[in-house]
């Protein structure tokens, strides 16, 4: 008998439905949250009433697009954390509601565990162990990835994560939410010509809060004797913001890979979506002799694919959960 699962994820501002045949992708569909772009940043109580309204319709369409009846559906994964609570709260609940009333298992998955398992869902697949770099709104880890069930954080940043560096930076400069994209886009035009320190964190953590207040205290300066410096200087200014936030990364990786001795490297996370990560990792995978794994644009942000292929794996080990589950904001690997 096939294996289909409904996946839910909503541990932040994107509502998402995903649907599993056999280890198969048959559809993921994502609900982005435009409410959050006014604020400059996600607002956790709009996000979970944004979540609530879109859930049932991203869930149906999901199913819609998969060509599969509600009767063919054998397990309801979803996301139990990390994240925002009052968002997970209502994934959570959904699946609960879903597997009680169709008398199915259910399956709780960890988010950043999804973002590394992501480079299953297409060919090639790295093989045992990897190193992963997950960057995102929230986190950045070195991952290294012993089996799909059984991963250890080697690395992790002491204060912001990356995707944050990209945000805040970006909101400094008078960009849109997320910045993450908005830099990347720019920074395509621009030169690295204005250099920012790297900080020097020991062993393989990291640390984006310094970037930001030298980035802030750099303009604050060059605004004083030319007001218009910002707008002058856009282009410029994002390839250099990227720049640095990409060495920080890459130094980082590029070291634990010397550590481990392991030559397969992936990167997945919102952050992976970033033009030069990507190119960056390409490049010192020809340099060192690295198997560099990089994950389709649509599986990088946060999507339900990635919490179905990571249900999977946990179904055909009975990895089950009973209804008194509860999300946890906090959701160590
Ligand atoms: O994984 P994700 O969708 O959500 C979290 O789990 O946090 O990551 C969102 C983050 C945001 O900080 C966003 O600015 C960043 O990923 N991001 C990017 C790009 N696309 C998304 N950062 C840099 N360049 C991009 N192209
Ligand atoms: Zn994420």
């Amino acid at each position: 008998m096939s294996t289909v699962i409904l996946a839910i994820e909503s541990s932040c501002d994107d509502t998402s439905a995903a649907i599993l045949k056999d280890g198969e992708i048959l559809s993921n569909c994502v609900a982005n949250q435009e409410a959050h772009r006014e604020y400059g940043g996600v607002v956790p109580e709009v996000a979970s009433r944004a979540h609530q309204a879109k859930i049932i319709p991203v869930v149906n369409l999901a199913i819609k697009k998969a060509g599969i009846s509600l009767d063919e559906i054998s397990a309801v994964a979803f996301t139990r954390g990390p994240g925002l609570i009052g968002s997970l709260l209502v994934g959570v609940s959904f699946a609960k509601g879903f597997a009680l009333s169709r008398n199915l298992p259910m399956i709780e998955v960890n988010h950043m565990q999804a973002h590394v398992l992501a480079h299953f869902i297409d060919t090639p697949r790295p093989v045992f162990p990897f190193l992963c770099l997950t960057v995102s709104g929230g986190h950045t880890q070195i991952v290294l990835v012993k089996d799909h069930l059984d991963m250890e954080v080697i690395g992790t940043t002491i204060d912001d994560a990356a995707g944050e560096a990209f945000d805040k930076t970006g909101k400094i400069m008078g960009l849109g939410y997320p910045a993450g994209p908005i830099i990347d886009k720019n920074a395509k035009l621009g030169q690295p010509i204005f250099k920012f320190t790297e900080p020097k964190v020991k062993d393989l953590d990291f640390s984006f809060s310094g970037l930001k207040t030298s980035i802030l205290y750099f303009l604050k300066k060059e605004i004083k004797t030319n007001p218009n410096f910002i707008t002058e200087n856009m282009n410029d200014l994002c390839a250099s913001v990227q720049a640095r936030i990409v060495s920080i990364l890459m130094n980082k990786i590029k070291k634990a890979a010397q550590q481990t001795g392991i030559n397969q490297v992936a990167i997945a996370g919102g952050v992976s979506a970033n033009s030069g990560l990507r190119n960056a990792l390409r490049q010192a995978g020809e340099e060192l002799g690295w198997t560099t794994f990089i994950p389709q644009f649509q599986y990088c942000t946060d999507n339900a694919a990635m919490i179905a292929i990571t249900a999977f794996y946990k179904y055909q080990n009975e990895l089950f959960v009973g209804q008194e589950v509860a999300p946890v904001a906090r959701y160590a690997l």
